[in-house]
This record gives structure tokens, sequence and C-alpha cells, in this order.
């Protein structure tokens, strides 16, 4: 039995959805356990091509079940909307499909505003965060003021808890922020419909993770953004509020980390970035805008064009430390084909040293300047390859040159953004099938 977590490897957006959708098929139970509706993972079945931004990826397979655990922030009107979105075309018709922690906090009202007022008034100094409510929800759970999803259910705990926290809120927003505060009627109101239309799917989702892989059910844990975006190893602080990192899985499913089998890295063969922050394979010329239109690198979420620039192996190898990471599902493969050269970041040059890892101070990583290798391209297309080699001379180079790189595995290749345009190397769910090489 394999118990198997799927982190980013980047900065978000390396192709996630795909990969746990894909592997879903092996798969019981998905949990996602951190982040909220900042992510947007797409996923391709056939002709359509369908967003979800807090249900899991496995939502597409009718006889799997999927958990939204106590690590993730839920704001409850796109969680339903979610919801419609997907039995309108067919999808999640049973509601035993879905359980939702009753520990998982909820993205209130005011935390939109405070998370789009601070933007607004930090001017060139923001983050560039989703504004979605993230920060300010995961906020409120450290600082012991966050309602959780079991609150309102419970009409006089709502109740209490509502009132109290939504007093010093409109403190805050209209003397701090000069912004709106909220009334209480109306978000009591609101926030008690939701809870009635969501009850039928919570649950203790820790208790139930368990007691299936007691059962030998086999577990995929999907995480949201991506290793460089963790609060506590991304690039502070220009991260998101949450642990995107495996050990986020543990916490934020409840889940002990004897429970899991292996952790598998997402990374798109080359880079990119949304929000601000360091970046140093940043490409700001033709280049980059070249990457940016044959990747189609705009976000999921919010629509904004993504910044792009060539694969950071000092990046890739953080991200195979801080996770412990068995192996890379390497994306977006096929984007580089129509390039003759590409290059390959091995190193930084930073007052005058060579960083082979990423500094952790921002400042510094600002001042990294990349260190190239220059590498043939192989311009022809890939997405009919199914095998490994089925793909071109360079093309396999290029696969192989990771592995050497990092040290690690790539067990899987994915060629473009169908389901089966994959080539799968070693299925880490599969433990008996021999991984071909
Ligand atoms: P927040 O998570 O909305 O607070 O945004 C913080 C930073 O994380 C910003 O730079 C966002 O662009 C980035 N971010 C959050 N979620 C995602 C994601 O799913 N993909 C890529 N970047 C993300």
């Amino acid at each position: 039995m394999a118990n198997i977590v799927i982190i980013g490897m980047q900065w978000g957006d390396e192709g996630k959805g795909k990969i746990v959708d894909l592997l879903t098929e092996y798969a019981d139970i998905v949990v996602r356990f951190q982040g909220g509706n900042n992510a947007g993972h797409t996923v391709v079945v056939g002709k359509e091509k369908i967003i979800l931004h807090l249900i899991p990826s496995g939502a597409l397979y009718p006889e799997k079940k999927c958990v939204i655990a106590n690590g993730v922030v839920i704001d409850p009107m796109v969680l339903l909307e979610e919801i419609n979105e997907l039995q309108k075309r067919g999808y999640f018709t049973q509601e035993e499909q879905l359980m939702v922690s009753e520990d998982a906090h909820l993205i209130m009202p005011y935390h939109k505003s405070i998370d789009l007022a601070r933007e607004r008034l930090k001017g060139a100094g923001k983050i560039g965060t989703t504004g979605r409510g993230i920060g300010p929800a995961y906020e409120d759970k450290m600082a012991r003021e966050g309602i959780r999803v079991g609150d309102v259910l419970e009409e006089e705990v709502f109740r209490e808890k509502l009132k109290s926290v939504l007093a010093l809120k409109n403190v805050f927003l209209e003397s701090c922020l000069q912004d709106k505060g909220f009334d209480f009627e109306k978000v009591f109101q609101e926030y008690w419909g939701y809870g009635q239309r969501l009850k039928k799917y919570v649950g203790n989702s820790s208790v139930f993770v368990n007691a299936q892989i007691k059962q030998g059910r086999q577990i995929l844990f999907e995480g949201a953004q991506g290793t460089h975006l963790d609060v506590d190893h991304g690039t502070y602080p220009f991260v998101t509020s949450s642990n995107t990192t495996a050990g986020g899985a543990c916490t934020g499913a409840g889940v002990g980390p004897t429970k899991i089998t292996e952790v598998i890295g997402v990374s798109k063969a080359y880079t990119t970035r949304v929000g601000s922050g360091p970046f140093p394979t940043e490409l700001k010329d033709a280049t980059g805008e070249k990457i940016r239109e044959l990747g189609r690198e705009y976000g999921a979420t919010t629509g904004r064009p993504r910044r792009c620039g060539w694969l950071d192996i000092p990046l890739v190898k953080d991200a195979i430390r801080l996770n412990g990471l068995g192996g890379i599902a390497l994306t977006k493969i096929d984007v580089l084909s129509e390039f003759s050269t590409l290059k390959i970041c091995t190193a930084y040059q930073y007052r005058g040293q060579l960083l082979e890892e990423v500094p952790s101070s921002v400042r510094a990583l600002e001042e990294c300047i990349p260190v190239y290798e220059e590498v043939p391209g192989w311009k022809a297309p890939l997405q009919k390859c199914r095998r490994f080699e089925d793909l071109p001379r360079e093309t396999r180079d290029y696969v192989r040159r990771i592995e050497e790189l990092t040290g690690t595995e790539v067990m899987l290749v994915s060629v473009g953004e169908s389901r089966d345009e994959t080539i799968l190397r070693r299925n880490p769910f599969r433990r008996d099938v021999p991984p071909t090489r």
C-alpha cells in the first residue's frame, strides 16, 4: 500500500493538477491539506478543461473520495460554487464523494478586505497576493481568532465568536486600513446559510483518513502552491501563508509522518512565478515572452501573466532537500520544443562566490546571477511520445542532465496537457512494477 504526497517544486503552477488527476487512478482517496482558493488546478479531460480551486483534482473520478482537510482555509461561497459547477458537468453527483474537515478555518469577508487593503497600502512593496483573503485567514488561525467550519454549524457558538471577532476587525478596517467595516447580522446570516448547505459534507477528516489507511486504502495528498512559496522555507516575505512543503501534509491532514510512503515533486521543464519576489532566471525579453505564449502562462486563478525563465537547478535541489523527494514529475517539456538551444541554471554567482544552494535572504537572492549551461534543443513535437525512448535524443539528454544535476530520478515526463500525453517511467503507487529507464 502507498500513501503519496505530491508537492510543487517551484513557485506554484507546476502542473500538479494534471499529475494528481493522473495518479488518482491508483489512489482511493485524494486529500487537500493546505492553501485555499488562491490555488487553481487545471485538469483536462478529453476536450473539457476544468479549473479547480478548492476541491481536490480527484473529483473527476466518481468512485474516489475527496477530502478537504483541516489545514485548508475555505471560502464557503467558492466551495459551494465549485460543487455546483462540477455537478452541472455531471461530476460529484454523490454527496459521500466529498468530506470537509470540521476543523478547517473559514475565509470571512473581512479577510478579503484586509488582504486587498494591505496590498493597496503597501504600494510598490506589495506581495502580489491573489487577494482571496488567504493570509489574514491564516493569521486569525494562529491568533486563535479564526472561525472554523464546525463553528458555523452551531448557532450560539457562531454568534458569540463572530460578535467578538467582528468588533475587532471593524476597528482595524475602519481606523487602520481606512476601509469599510461589516454588519454583524448580514455576515452572520450569510455564513449560517453556507453552513447549512455544507453540513452534509462535514466530518472529522483525520479520523476518516487514518481509518482508511488502516484498512489498506491508498491516499494521495495533493499539495497546492509550491515549495518556494512555503511560509517557513520559501522566498519570505514573498510567500503564501501556509506550509506548502511535505510536512504540511501531516499537520494539514492530521496524519503521522510514518504513514507517508513517498513524496513526489512536480517541476516544470522551465520556471515561472506569479506575484512579486526574486526570480534569478527570469527572462524579461523576447525569449521569456515566447515561453509565456507557448506555455500559455497566465494564472488559473487571477489571469495574471506569469513571469517566465529557464530551469533553475538550485531551486529544484532545494525542493528535493526540503521535501525529501523520491522522484520528479517533469511537466510542460513540450513547450521547449520551439527553441534550438536551451539553458539550465546550475548555480548562482553571488558577490564573487559560486552558490549551489538558494540563499535564505531575498536580498541576496535578488543579487544572484545565474550560471548557465547551454544545451541543444530538439525542435520536434513531443505530444505523441508515450515511452521515454520515443523522445528525441536531445530531449532524453535534457531529462538525464536534470537527473545528473539533482541526483534524483525523473519518474514522469509530461508532454502535453491531456492525461494520456504522459510518459510514466515509474508509478509510485505500483511498487510491484519495475521502472523503465
Ligand atoms: P496569497 O497566497 O494569495 O497570499 O499570495 C501570496 C503569494 O503566493 C503571491 O505571490 C501569489 O501570487 C502566490 N500564490 C498563491 N497561490 C498561488 C498558486 O496557486 N500558484 C502560484 N502562485 C500562487
